[in-house]
């Protein structure tokens, strides 16, 4: 399992510190962008992944909610993204999108929102290193994770198995110690925790937690 921690949860007042507490625990920094369009809410942009940068040497995984995202790219693989994550419903072309990703020396991945079909995602599989199966609908932390979404995580791994490809399964919204079992049994294998972790007094404590439950499977 690789753990995601997601910023939107953190102190936006201390970044850098929120970040230097679980630099050596965690795997990936997971930064979510809100365009007040796509999705009805706002983070942040790459200035702030920018200013964030020289300060880590996590797995910049950039979780893009926003509209037509193709338009943005460029500005964030500048700022420091090691992975983009654009939205099916977002793009009209997301094969093109991925691709664009690819060329730009960063890791290409693809979200589904609650509503939309695993099964769109089967033929952008080649095209992508990871998938990100939404447990909540995006646009805020601090939610619900949605149990039938985690059925989708599995459809996406037996695919993935079929097709011969190694793209991870991550899922994202609501996820914590306590429903982490059920996460991993559905095939996911890069979790994001939000307020799970940066909400907790001590987020390395959090994120112990969470790996206790996986060895504990
Ligand atoms: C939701 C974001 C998530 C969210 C996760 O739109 O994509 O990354 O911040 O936060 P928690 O873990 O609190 O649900
Ligand atoms: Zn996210």
């Amino acid at each position: 399992m690789k753990i995601s921690p997601s910023l939107l949860a953190a102190d936006f007042a201390n970044l850098q510190a929120s970040v230097a507490k679980i630099e050596n625990t965690v795997e990936m920094l997971h930064l979510d962008v809100m365009d007040g369009n796509f999705v009805p809410n706002l983070s942040f942009g790459p200035n702030v992944i920018e200013a964030l940068r020289p300060y880590s040497k996590l797995f910049f995984d950039v979780h893009l909610m926003i509209e037509r995202p193709e338009r943005y790219l460029e500005a964030f693989r500048k700022a420091g993204a090691d992975g983009i994550t654009i939205h099916y419903e977002s793009t009209e072309n997301p094969a093109e999108v991925l691709k664009t990703i690819k060329e730009m020396g960063a890791s290409p991945a693809i979200a589904i929102s609650p509503d939309t079909k695993p099964e769109v995602l089967f033929p952008l599989l080649p095209l992508c290193d990871m998938v990100l199966v939404m447990t909540v609908y995006p646009g805020f932390g601090g939610q619900k994770l949605i149990p039938a979404c985690l059925e989708k995580a599995t459809v996406l791994k037996n695919e993935i198995e079929r097709q011969g490809l190694s793209v991870s399964v991550q899922a994202d919204g609501g996820i914590g110690a306590a429903n982490l079992a059920d996460v991993l049994k559905a095939g996911i294998n890069v979790v994001v925790a939000g307020s799970a972790v940066f909400g907790a007094e001590k987020p390395e404590e959090a994120v112990a937690a969470m790996r206790a439950v996986e060895n504990s499977l």
